[in-house]
């Protein structure tokens, strides 16, 4: 079987940049979605932006797999920082993915997804390795700095980014309340980071037997502390990264 990488960014300009590379580029629109499909250092691709939340990362990935016959996924995104040591411009790359705000309580023991029995899904060990190693050759911060434009590095104080590699946790809300942030971090020790597709992304795959990375940059720290100005932090530093990393991915 051919094999054809899926690559999903939660953002409009990631996709974008990523799109641009694409050699005999074609798009095709379905589901309010523009699949871009082509090759990139002559490997098959299609590329498309995940949209915002669960569902809509559900089907975007499902069309992937059960239309363009993806048999690789790559997600890259922004998520907020849960552990106190992450810094916005770290990058994360999930271990392991949980839906926090899955609750079927009583019948179900809190996080668990119903009629699978798991409350984490793992990511595939063999991409996360793959991720692990292209991002930290990236990461000597002389290349990282060459990433990004002087200004924006300093406007946002990225300085030195750290890979890191770590359970994930996705539910429909952005975390901004202290106090939100706080009980989740109770309740899900583990969790280094917060977004809001990934873990449903990780359930589609797990379901067709798709293997999946998904990486993630620190755009907040999920509270009252983000100072970020967040379109900017994604046109000038998360996209340059998921550019990066996708590049990377392909010439591997
Ligand atoms: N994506 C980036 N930052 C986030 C946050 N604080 N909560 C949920 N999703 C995010």
């Amino acid at each position: 079987m051919d094999s054809i990488l899926g690559i999903m960014g939660a953002m409009p300009e990631e996709i974008k940049g990523i799109a641009d590379l694409l050699e005999n580029r074609k798009e095709v629109v379905l589901g309010q979605r523009t699949y871009y499909t082509g090759t990139l250092k002559g490997k098959p691709v299609v590329v498309v932006f995940s949209r915002w939340g669960k569902v809509a990362a559900a089907t975007t990935v499902t069309t992937l797999i059960l239309r363009f016959g993806i048999t690789e996924l790559l997600f890259t995104g922004v998520a907020g920082g849960f552990h106190p040591e992450l810094k916005i411009g770290d990058v994360v790359i999930a271990s392991r993915l949980i839906q926090h705000d899955m609750d079927s309580r009583p019948i179900l023991p809190r996080f668990e997804i119903p009629l699978e029995g798991i409350s984490f899904f793992e990511a595939d060990s063999r991409l996360v390795q793959k991720a692990e190693r292209l991002l930290k050759e990236r990461t000597v911060p002389s290349v990282f700095h060459s990433w990004l434009d002087e200004e924006y590095r300093h406007a946002f104080n990225v300085q030195a980014p750290i890979v890191w590699v770590g359970d994930i946790a996705s539910g429909d809300r952005f975390i901004a309340d202290p106090d939100d942030k706080a009980e989740l971090q109770r309740l899900l020790p583990s969790v280094i980071c917060v977004e809001m597709e990934g873990a449903a992304v990780a359930q589609v795959c797990y379901e067709y037997k798709i293997p999946y990375a998904v990486i993630r940059t620190i755009s907040d720290t999920a509270d009252h502390n983000s100072p970020v100005d967040f379109p900017s932090f994604i046109r000038h530093v998360a996209s340059r990264y998921s550019l990066e990393i996708v590049k990377s991915w392909v010439e591997d």
